[in-house]
């Protein structure tokens, strides 16, 4: 429409002009959104919402001509406020989608974009369709005041009744300042891109002025910080179009909510096991304490390539993922004896257990691979609270109902033992390898408290103390900590070949198919937090 054309509102065919006038002048005001955002380095909010969505399929922008109210400072009003909402598809399967948009107020978030994302977030949690979230923003608009912040309280309040409801997914693709990072911090899973996107709750200039620390931008917020540091992100992207790959990979291991039908790829499933199944008779070193990779384990439990592993930067000593069986979703957690020997420690608790929780609420089975020789000792993690946060791990064990499917391949010690998902918690199907030993600590531990005498009587006969005690760690690894006593008093299932995990994995999903399971009423837990 151009400026001076009024169109005559008193005929159907001027009303029509008058709409597509309208349209045009959003898309210029588009247009010149992206532009602004390219003198950036960055993507426009649309164009982003368009490499996430199906080649082709388009997307059906909601409130578009929404707009922040007059304020009567006479101060021009933007076309369109800082963030599109609206619908499109992911493998053929809606999902509501906001994108934030950093070239209108900064991205900030006022009452207009504050009413919109809660209008999609409304519609998303009534129709179940996950949410998905690409943020750009200086948080709370200045401007607006305790509107802004009523807002990002809307928010909040529904990205928890969301919780657990819909899959709900954050992809930052530039500053989330502010009130900005609490909403992603509420969803399932946050994807940070590496170098142009950054998260914190007051930045490096008010901590200068505050405590006098220098920080930059980046090294306090930046996606591989909280990738690797503080584990806000799940995934740090290369760039934009990775991020958005990785979510749409994500996706199809998700239901659209927690009363959908899971996704299912067809396969087909070889009963018998194969060359490649036998491969793991030989992943287990014979010295106890040599590490292997667990991914690989990992790799050939579940249909093969399907692994899509969750938060890998972050406590690297316990893996977790998305991964089909027989082309139906489950999720992996297992410990990784290639990291700090595959202790458990705070972080690695936190992870596993929002991991479980997620699984739990949207009906995808775990696989849970152990291999864990302990909690990790010392002081630092008794005074950060291992006993507070390390609980929340067992406790997500025991609240979850979805199938347990366990397999221990090799150590399984103490109170790491009964966290991994053993049978006592409430699993399935318990199953070892051969290799596995199952007991309170350690041969060596063992030993020590168990034969104090005799390895001091030993040392009085002149013998060699140390082929002593290792004899005596042989024997108890043997006996005591043997799979087969587990086996004999039930406490796990079965003794399996490892070359049959796979096999059996998939015959333990098949008997579980119609698991179901229901708690005794209450409102809620209270998970340690
Ligand atoms: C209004 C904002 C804004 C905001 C940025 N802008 N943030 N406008 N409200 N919160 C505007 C800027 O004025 C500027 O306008 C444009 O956006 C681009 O900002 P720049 O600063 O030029 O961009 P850049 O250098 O890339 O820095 C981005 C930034 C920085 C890191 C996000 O703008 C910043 O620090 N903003 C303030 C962050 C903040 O403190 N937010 C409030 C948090 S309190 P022009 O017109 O010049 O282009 C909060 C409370 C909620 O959110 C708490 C709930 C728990």
């Amino acid at each position: 429409m151009t400026e001076n054309t009024t169109p005559d509102l008193s005929t159907t065919a001027g009303r029509i002009a008058d709409l597509k006038g309208r349209l045009e002048n959003l898309d210029i005001a588009q247009r010149e959104a992206s532009e602004k955002q390219r003198t950036r380095g960055k993507n426009g909010a649309m164009d982003r919402i368009k490499q996430l969505v199906d080649p082709g399929t388009g997307f059906t922008e909601i409130d578009k001509f929404r707009k922040s109210r007059d304020d009567g400072s006479g101060a021009k009003r933007p076309d369109r406020d800082a963030v599109i909402i609206g619908v499109g598809t992911i493998h053929g399967r809606e999902v509501a989608i906001f994108s934030q948009d950093f070239s209108v107020f900064g991205g900030s978030l006022g009452e207009a974009a504050g009413a919109k994302i809660v209008k999609l977030m409304e519609y998303a949690l009534k129709s179940g369709v996950p949410l998905i979230g690409i943020l750009d923003s200086g948080g709370a608009r200045i401007q607006e005041g305790v509107t802004a912040l009523g807002k990002y309280g809307e928010i909040f309040r529904l990205n928890t009744a969301a919780s657990g409801v819909i899959p709900q997914i954050s992809i930052i693709c530039g500053p989330a300042a502010g009130g900005a990072v609490y909403s992603p911090a509420l969803t399932d899973f946050v994807v940070m891109v590496d170098k142009t996107s950054q998260m914190f709750v007051t930045g490096p200039d008010v901590i200068k002025a505050v405590t006098g620390e220098e920080v930059g931008m980046e090294e306090l917020g930046g996606g591989l910080t909280h990738s690797s540091q503080t584990g806000v992100s799940h995934y740090l992207a290369s760039d934009e179009p990775d991020a958005f790959d990785y979510v749409r990979t994500m996706l199809s291991y998700l239901p659209q909510n927690n009363l959908a039908e899971h996704p299912n790829y067809a396969t087909v499933t070889e009963e018998a096991p194969n060359d490649r199944d036998r491969e793991l008779d030989v992943i287990i070193p014979d010295s106890a304490n040599q590490p292997y990779d667990m991914h690989d384990v990992i790799d050939h439990a579940v249909d093969e390539g399907s692994f899509l592993e969750v938060h890998q930067l972050f406590a690297p000593n316990i893996i977790v993922g998305f991964a089909r069986v027989e082309g139906k979703p489950v999720g992996v957690v297992a410990n990784q004896p290639k990291e700090m020997a595959g202790t458990l420690n705070i972080e690695a608790g936190e992870k596993a257990a929002r991991f479980v929780r997620f699984c739990d609420a949207f009906g995808l089975p775990i696989i849970t691979l152990v291999d864990v020789p302990g909690y990790l000792p010392g002081t630092d993690q008794e005074w950060q609270g291992v006993i507070r946060r390390g609980a929340k791990l067992l406790y997500a064990y025991s609240e979850a109902t979805v199938p347990l499917i366990t397999v221990i391949t090799r150590k399984a010690y103490g109170g790491a033992y009964i966290v991994m998902g053993s049978k006592h918690l409430g699993a399935d199907i318990n199953m070892a390898w051969p290799t596995a030993e199952i007991a309170v600590m350690g041969g060596q531990g063992a030993v020590n408290i168990l034969y104090r005498q005799e390895l001091k009587e030993a040392e009085e006969r002149g013998e060699d103390v140390n082929a002593v005690r290792t004899q005596l760690a042989n024997d108890y690894t043997y006996s005591v900590a043997s799979p087969f006593l587990a086996a004999e008093r039930g406490e796990i299932d079965n003794v399996i070949y490892p070359h049959m995990t796979r096999v059996a994995i998939i015959r333990s999903m098949r008997a579980l198919k119609s698991k179901r399971a229901t708690g005794s009423p209450k409102k809620h837990g209270n998970i340690p937090l």
